[in-house]
């Protein structure tokens, strides 16, 4: 059945930011060697793209003239890699439990630049962060009376510490304090003596706005001030993750979200567009720092940035997204094609579980690129083609959407997903079905022949 239409139809479209560095790896032979030899889907890795953007927020405080420390939310994206870049480059990691520690640690980043948040973390979590001198964001009351008992009675018998404020404009998150436990907590602290380096307040908000960002970062100021009068260190703030990524650009995401409907969907399946991930970003990245910097705080006189000079605070942050924007893709390979009424279903060589969003009742909609084994595909056709897992589940698509691929794909081709380094990788995978875990493949260079490499990640 022809499913050929001129490119002007209405099936919507969303493409990624041009990026020349992927486009060459697409174009380069590269992938098609690599799908062969590992049979299955992989992930490729660009970590000059992390080391630019690890860059371009250490030029954003530079700029703003504000000490500050970027620490690497590592959650966003197990690999190996991106511990080895932070080591290099003496940039912090956040973590969130022993495994991540352990992977941190074992990597080359040190300790003392190593900050443990997450919720009711365990003794052997904590323990360890005492041992190796790192930062821990304290989630609770009970979590802090721990962490003083395991610094009276082990070895190491100081505890460097944030607490973490539960956001006022978000009551209902389960994380942080409210500010009757912030008092509590500062008492303890003091109580605690030489048991505790209280060094400050933490938190992270949801969302991607920078205004709230800047509000609490301020709030956070002015309890850092009043725990230096009881005599507490209280010299630096943390403001979590949530700096955007810009993805597509703004004409056609827009036009996508007017557009998108029912029908333009495998089975009809029902997308809310507040359920997306913003993938048009106005304000992104280091650019979001820059503007959480440059804001005054709600009720302020002056902007964050020249709040935290006259107080001598210093700023941390934790951004995972940001960090790997533009860092990796993800490769499956077609198995398998049918017809239906109009469009085609590609049944690709991994599940949906290697592209996360579909776990957040969402989708990952950036266009794949159709990938032969001379590089992309350039037709100039319109070959509305959903994206199936290799799984029995029905409810396993990779892309429910009809995506408008400019030719018609054949078996072998590969379907690449742009920017997926940030938490679509690898959050949700699982090896159902026995299915092995998609590799990930480093490109160390991209000159005229990409030179790749496993990455070093010691545990799966
Ligand atoms: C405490 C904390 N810090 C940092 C992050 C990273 O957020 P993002 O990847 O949006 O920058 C998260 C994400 O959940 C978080 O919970």
């Amino acid at each position: 059945m022809a499913v050929t239409a001129p490119r002007t139809t209405n099936v919507p479209t969303l493409p990624a930011h041009p990026d020349p560095d992927t486009d060459r790896v697409l174009d380069s032979g590269l992938l098609h060697e690599l799908s062969y030899a590992f049979g299955g889907p992989f992930h490729f890795l660009l970590p000059h793209r992390f080391d630019a953007n690890l860059a371009a927020f250490r030029t954003a405080l530079g700029d703003a003239g504000v000490e500050g420390l970027v620490y690497y939310a590592k959650k966003a994206n197990k690999a190996a890699i991106w511990m080895e870049r932070c080591a290099v480059h003496q940039a912090g990691v956040d973590v969130a439990g022993v495994g991540e520690l352990r992977e941190a640690l074992g990597h080359g980043v040190r300790g003392e630049n190593i900050v443990v948040t997450g919720p009711a973390k365990s003794d052997e979590l904590l323990r360890l962060a005492l041992l190796q001198g790192c930062l821990v964001a304290v989630d609770a009351l009970d979590e802090l009376d721990m962490l003083i008992t395991l610094a009276l009675t082990g070895a190491v018998r100081q505890a460097r510490l944030l607490l973490r404020r539960l956001p006022p404009t978000q009551p209902h998150s389960r994380f942080g304090m409210n500010t009757g436990e912030l008092e509590t907590a500062l008492d303890r602290c003091v109580r605690a003596g030489d048991a505790v380096r209280m060094e400050g307040f933490s938190f992270h908000l949801s969302g991607y706005a920078t205004q709230p960002r800047t509000d609490l970062a301020a709030e956070l100021v002015e309890w850092c001030l009043k725990a230096r009068v009881v005599g507490l260190q209280a010299d630096r703030i943390s403001i979590g993750g949530g700096f955007a990524v810009d993805y597509s650009p703004a004409d056609q995401w827009y036009t996508f979200l007017a557009k998108q409907h029912p029908e333009h969907y495998h089975a009809h399946k029902t997308f809310h567009s507040g359920d997306f991930y913003p993938y048009h970003s106005p304000v992104a990245g280091a650019d979001a720092l820059r503007t959480i910097l440059a804001s005054v705080p709600e009720g302020g006189q002056t902007s964050l940035a020249e709040r935290l000079q006259e107080t001598g605070t210093l700023l941390l942050m934790e951004p995972g997204r940001a960090l790997l924007a533009g860092a990796g893709s993800t490769v499956f390979s077609i198995q398998g094609l049918k017809e239906r009424d109009g469009y085609r279903i590609a049944t690709v060589d991994g599940t949906s579980l290697s592209l996360s969003e579909q776990w957040f009742n969402s989708e990952y909609l950036p266009d794949p690129e159709l990938v032969t084994p001379t590089g992309r595909s350039r037709g100039t056709g319109i070959h509305p083609t959903c994206v199936g897992g290799a799984s029995c589940l029905e409810s396993d698509m990779v892309t429910w959407r009809k995506i408008p691929l400019p030719a018609r794909p054949r078996v072998g081709d590969l379907l690449v997903y742009p920017n997926t380094a940030g938490y679509q990788m690898d959050s949700n995978e699982s090896p159902f079905h026995d299915l092995p875990l998609p590799p990930k493949v480093v490109l160390d260079r991209l000159d005229d022949r990409p030179r790749w490499r496993l990455d070093r990640r010691t545990a799966y």
